[in-house]
């Protein structure tokens, strides 16, 4: 059993693939045997800021020309990679053998205490499969409006397939404590006014010229400047997560394999029967009054939308009233970190 944790956005570029490293850095830092699947199909994945460029990836394991020990980075700085890559675009077409195939190769797999899935940008079957299958999620936002409403566009979609536990948000390429704070008020108001799903703080990390320096040179920011604002960061976030430690995490790899790909087989895109019958293509009678139907719920999602975007985009807001919730007050926590 591990404690497996998806890490997803909805926008591209605020810092998913950082963080995923740097926390499983992190994580290992404290002791823990950490394994970091690199889902990210995108151009600036775990490879490009680790400098690693391995041989094989989960497509050589589905098509059984490799095991996963063969495709497995092992011990780079304390944690072990497994590279997605193509393997990933895969996942959503696997036949019954290759399903079969992927499952028993994680089944022989030793024990991790965490796993960490870095996603892709935007909501594609494979990152919602990710999320779905695991019982903890790390959004990843900041605090540009646009980055917010792809969160709770992410969030909507979550919720729509009923997921059901908190799911956790970092605000990323935080300039000052008082703005990450209110980025996340503004998201937390809005998902309880209109979403069944909850939303907790989990951290926030500092824009930080040294993530840009360590890109650069290939080596992860917590390794190369420990002790830089935003590693100081990433080991509080590590530290929040290992002591808030709910047993829901834990879930067995294959029963997270097995949910993760029905998510996919049930939600592959229907082909549609062409079929010669000129009758088939009349409307049905109902027609028009199903069409009046979605009209009004048309509108009334299009006045949601536009109350959505007025609430996530304001700039006067009201305070945000838990507490407890307060933990992002950056110029304090980091004055105490340094003192
Ligand atoms: N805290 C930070 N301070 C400064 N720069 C940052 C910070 N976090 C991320 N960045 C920079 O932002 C860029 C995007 O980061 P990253 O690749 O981790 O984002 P991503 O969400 O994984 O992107 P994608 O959606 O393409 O996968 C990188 O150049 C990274 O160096
Ligand atoms: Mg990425």
């Amino acid at each position: 059993m591990a404690r497996i944790i998806t890490i997803t956005s909805g926008k591209g570029g605020v810092g998913k693939t950082s963080i995923s490293l740097n926390l499983s850095l992190a994580l290992a830092a404290e002791g823990f045997k950490v394994c970091l699947f690199d889902a990210d199909l995108g151009l600036a994945n775990v490879n490009i800021l680790t400098g690693l460029y391995p041989q094989g990836d989960l497509e050589s394991v589905i098509s059984g020309r490799a095991g996963l020990t063969d495709i497995l980075i092992r011990d780079y700085q304390g944690i072990d990679i497994i590279p997605g890559s193509s393997g990933v675009e895969k996942l959503a077409e696997l036949t019954r053998d290759e399903t079969g195939t992927l499952i028993s190769a994680f089944l022989d797999m030793e024990a991790y205490d965490f796993f960490i899935f870095d996603t892709s940008a935007g909501i594609s079957s494979q990152v919602l499969s990710f999320c779905m299958a695991s019982h903890e999620i790390i959004l990843v936002v900041t605090t540009e409006p646009t980055s917010l409403t792809d969160a709770y566009s992410m969030l909507k979609v979550l919720s729509k397939h009923g997921y059901e536990c908190p799911v956790k948000v970092i605000v990323n390429q935080v300039m000052a404590g008082k703005a990450a704070q209110k980025a996340y008020a503004r998201l937390k108001q809005t998902v309880t006014r209109f979403l069944p799903v909850k939303i907790e703080p989990l951290g926030i990390v500092a824009s930080d010229k040294n993530v840009r320096a360590s890109v650069i040179s290939q080596t992860p920011f917590f390794i190369l400047f420990p002790d830089t604002a935003a590693s100081k960061c990433m080991a509080a976030i590590a530290d929040k997560l290992i002591r808030h430690h709910g047993k829901a995490g834990d879930i067995p790899l294959e029963l997270f394999w097995d949910n993760c790909l029905r998510f996919l087989e049930n939600h592959r895109p229907r082909k549609i029967e062409k079929t010669g019958d000129a009758k088939a293509a009349k409307p049905d009678p109902d027609v028009r009054e199903k069409l009046s139907q979605m009209e009004e719920k048309l509108s009334l999602l299009i006045k949601e939308v536009g109350e959505i975007r007025k609430l996530l985009e304001t700039r006067a807001l009201i305070p945000c009233p838990e507490p407890e919730e307060i933990i992002l007050d950056f110029e304090s926590w980091l004055a105490a970190k340094k003192g």
